[in-house]
């Protein structure tokens, strides 16, 4: 899961859908990062924090970490939250079947729209909101997904 500082949207991300995963028993393996590395070693933004927790998800203890693209070897999908992620996360990729590797989350809803998880970060709690609602759907699909094809 991957945005842009690793502090609101991926680490909801992350958190929600190991939630998921554990829910069905799933062993796999997720994680996030931030294509900037403004908030390494940072917790996440208490806004983020508040979200989850509204929703029984504890994100606290997450440490922010910067994309590298030896996470291309590490993982076998990498779920961006918007254009400028995607175009940075391609930029980085090191051949085709990296890139083949990269995915808007909002496409596991609507196919092919691209469409974003909105950055919460300047904005107010009503964005939080939004985010969480947004990729709590996705990670229900993905999870759908997952458990009928038996990892
Ligand atoms: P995120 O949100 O990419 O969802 O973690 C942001 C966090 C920090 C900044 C922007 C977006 N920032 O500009 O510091």
């Amino acid at each position: 899961m991957v945005c842009l500082g690793n502090i609101c949207r991926s680490p909801l991300a992350e958190g929600i859908l190991q939630n998921k995963l554990k829910e069905k028993y799933l062993n796999i393996q997720v994680e996030s990062a931030g294509t900037e590395n403004y908030h390494v070693g940072q917790n996440p933004d208490n806004r983020a924090i508040a979200i989850g927790k509204k929703y029984g998800i504890d994100i606290s203890k997450h440490i922010g970490t910067q994309f590298k693209p030896n996470l291309y070897d590490k993982y076998d999908i990498i779920y961006v939250m918007d254009s400028t992620i995607y175009n940075e996360i391609i930029s980085q990729a090191r051949n085709n079947e990296d890139k083949k590797k990269v995915e808007y989350i909002l496409n596991v809803v609507e196919k092919g729209k691209n469409k974003p998880v909105p950055d919460p970060y300047y904005g107010g709690n009503e964005g939080f909101e939004l985010v969480y609602k947004l990729l709590d759907e996705a990670c229900e699909i993905i999870v759908e997904y997952l458990s009928k094809n038996k990892y």
